[in-house]
């Protein structure tokens, strides 16, 4: 880990009732790193990235934000000071035009109640918002054909991207995707994987996934989360080494994966 730290949990921790999701955190990430958290369903990933973004507070612990404490903040305050995640279920507004939802994405963002309203009711796409919205489609290579088509007639996999460009017009400082190629076929796969190449050369990234193959090669580092703590961190070859991690991911009498083949799956 070189470089400046963005973003931080010191000795984070989540209680859900007499349940603790995810306890004693201390989790860095540089500015302009590629990094993966992996671990299986349930061990609190999810939960975790909530609590960086701003979705729950903590019961413990705290976050930091280039220096500053923002575990008091909103997760839109956090997306605004350029803190930005995705869901691990692709979360678009189906009835709205591909395009508006991009514009949504950006005006919910900025403090203009009037503006906002002015679209919900009015439609109006604001000039200096559209530019931003359309840059961003076109990145994702979202065929503009289909920009001021329902969202509901866009495939899984389009939406999925529809949902990165959604968080690439909020000009992030870092991207927080939470499992992006989860429910993909393996075609929409390799596509959001080769988007995910060229976002990478832009933006700090931290990406939550459960199969440790799919991301391979797009993190420098993997940390490795279970039963609500961080179990191990560093190169994605050391990481594929450990025996704990072997232990969690793949049985202590499992023969020894292939790396390349490192399914993850339980
Ligand atoms: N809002 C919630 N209320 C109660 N329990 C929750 C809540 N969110 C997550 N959990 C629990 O916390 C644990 C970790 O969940 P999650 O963070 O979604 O794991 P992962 O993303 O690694 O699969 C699970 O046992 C889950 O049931
Ligand atoms: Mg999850």
């Amino acid at each position: 880990m070189t470089g400046n730290v963005i973003l931080e949990s010191r000795d984070v921790g989540k209680r859900f009732g007499s349940f603790q999701a995810v306890e004693g955190v201390n989790y860095r990430v540089c500015e302009g790193e590629s990094v993966g958290i992996i671990g299986p369903n349930g061990a609190g990933k999810t939960t975790f990235f909530n609590l960086l973004t701003g979705m729950f507070r903590p019961s413990s612990g705290s976050i930091h934000y280039r220096g500053q404490d923002v575990s008091g903040l909103s997760g839109d305050r956090r997306t605004a000071l350029g803190l930005v995640r995705t869901f691990q279920l692709v979360s678009v507004f189906n009835t709205l035009p591909v395009i508006d939802n991009l514009v949504l994405a950006v005006l919910r963002g900025k403090p203009g109640l009037v503006s906002r309203c002015g679209f919900l009711f009015g439609r109006r796409r604001p000039k200096a918002v559209l530019a931003a919205c359309e840059a961003a489609l076109d990145r994702v290579g979202i065929d503009p054909l289909v920009w001021d088509q329902p969202t509901a007639n866009l495939s899984y996999g389009n939406k999925r991207k529809l949902e990165i460009a959604m968080a690439l017009a909020l000009r992030p400082a870092v991207l927080l995707l939470d499992e992006p190629l989860a429910g993909l076929s393996d075609y929409e796969i390799n596509e959001v994987r080769d988007l995910l190449h060229q976002v990478k050369r832009d933006f700090t990234l931290v990406i939550i996934e459960h199969k440790i193959s799919r991301i391979l090669d797009l993190v420098s580092r993997l940390s490795v989360m279970h039963e609500g703590h961080l179990i191990a961190e560093g190169p994605v070859e050391t990481i594929l080494a450990d025996p704990t991690v072997r232990l969690v991911y793949w049985g202590e009498q499992q023969a020894e994966p292939a790396a390349a083949n490192a399914e993850g799956s339980p």
